[in-house]
C-alpha cells in the first residue's frame, strides 16, 4: 500500500510528498517520535463496527505514519501496540491483537525492506504468544542491516516494568561482582533499558483526546514535548504529524535550564 504514496517534492528525498513540508524547519526535525496509538475502538464505534475493526485500521495508519515520519527525517518510532495492562481486556480483543500482530508481522516484512526500515520490539516476552515471538526474531532478523527509520514496536511493554527490570538486571550483575555500585549512573541504566542506544523521544504524540501518558517510556519521556489530538488514531495522516512536528518545533525545550532573552 505504500507504493506510489510518497512521490515527495522534499529537497531531502528529491520525490514528491502527498501532503505539505514547506513549512517545516528541516534542521529541526525530531529525531525520534513515540505514540500512543489511542481510539482505536471508538473509531470503530463510531462507525457501528466491532472494536477489533479499529486496531486493524489502526496498524494500517502505523504503516502510513512510518512512511511519512521517514520521508520527513524522523529516524525512530516507538508505537505502543500493546501494554502490560491491555492483557486484561476481553480475551477475543487480545487474541485478535496477538493475530494482528504476527499477521503485520508477516506481510510487512517486504515493505520493511523496500522502504529500509529496521524493525525492534519495547517490552517483555514473557506471556507473548510463541507464535508472536517467532515472527518478532523473524522481523529483527530480516530487517536489521536495514538503515533507514527505526520502528520501535512496543508489544507487552510498560514502563515500570521497564524500569523495574533494569533495576533487576544492574542488581545481579553488581551482586556477581561484573558491575561496581559507584558505577551506576544514567548512562548505565539506560543501556539496560529496552531503548538501549537510541535517543530519547524528542515528541511524544497521542491522539484519541486522553491527556495521559498510560505507562509509556516513562523513562525516556523525561524531556519529551508532548502533542495531543482528539482525532482517534484510526483517521491520524501524515498533515497530523505535520501539525505535531510543527508545535514541536514551536517549542522552547529548556531541559530544565534557562533560555537567555535577546
Ligand atoms: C488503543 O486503542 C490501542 C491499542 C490498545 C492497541 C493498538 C494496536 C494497534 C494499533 C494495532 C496493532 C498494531 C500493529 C502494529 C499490528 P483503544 O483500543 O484503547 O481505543 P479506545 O481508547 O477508543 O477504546
Amino acid at each position: 500500500m505504500f507504493k506510489g504514496l510518497f512521490q515527495t517534492k522534499s529537497p531531502v528525498k528529491n520525490e514528491k510528498l502527498e501532503f505539505d513540508i514547506s513549512d517545516l524547519d528541516m534542521n529541526n526535525i525530531p529525531k525520534h517520535i513515540a505514540i500512543i496509538m489511542d481510539g482505536n475502538g471508538r473509531w470503530a464505534k463510531a462507525q457501528g463496527k466491532v472494536r477489533t475493526f479499529g486496531h486493524q485500521k489502526g496498524a494500517e495508519t502505523l504503516k502510513t505514519i512510518v512512511r511519512a515520519a521517514d520521508a520527513i527525517g524522523v529516524k525512530a518510532i516507538s508505537a505502543y501496540a500493546f501494554s502490560t495492562e491491555n492483557w486484561k481486556r476481553p480475551i477475543t480483543e487480545v487474541n485478535f491483537i496477538m493475530d494482528l500482530l504476527s499477521r503485520y508481522l508477516t506481510s510487512e516484512i517486504q515493505e520493511f525492506n523496500e522502504n529500509n526500515v529496521q524493525v525492534r520490539f519495547l517490552g517483555s516476552r514473557e506471556g507473548l504468544p510463541p507464535v508472536v515471538i517467532e515472527k518478532m526474531d523473524n522481523a529483527i532478523r530480516e530487517t536489521k542491516n536495514n538503515t533507514g527509520i527505526i520502528l520501535n514496536l512496543a508489544i507487552n511493554y510498560g514502563g515500570q516494568a521497564e524500569i523495574l527490570q533494569a533495576v533487576q538486571s544492574i542488581a545481579q550483575e553488581a551482586k556477581d561482582g561484573s558491575l561496581d555500585v559507584s558505577a551506576i549512573d544514567k548512562q548505565v541504566f539506560e543501556d539496560h533499558l529496552y531503548t538501549a542506544g537510541l535517543p530519547a523521544p524528542d515528541l511524544l504524540i497521542r491522539p484519541g483526546g486522553d491527556l495521559r501518558i498510560s505507562n509509556f517510556l516513562l523513562w525516556q519521556i523525561a524531556y519529551a514535548e508532548i502533542w495531543t489530538t482528539k482525532t482517534y488514531w484510526p483517521d491520524f495522516t501524515p498533515d497530523h504529524l505535520v501539525e505535531a512536528i510543527l508545535a514541536y518545533q514551536g517549542r522552547e525545550r529548556r531541559f530544565g535550564g534557562l533560555v537567555e532573552k535577546k
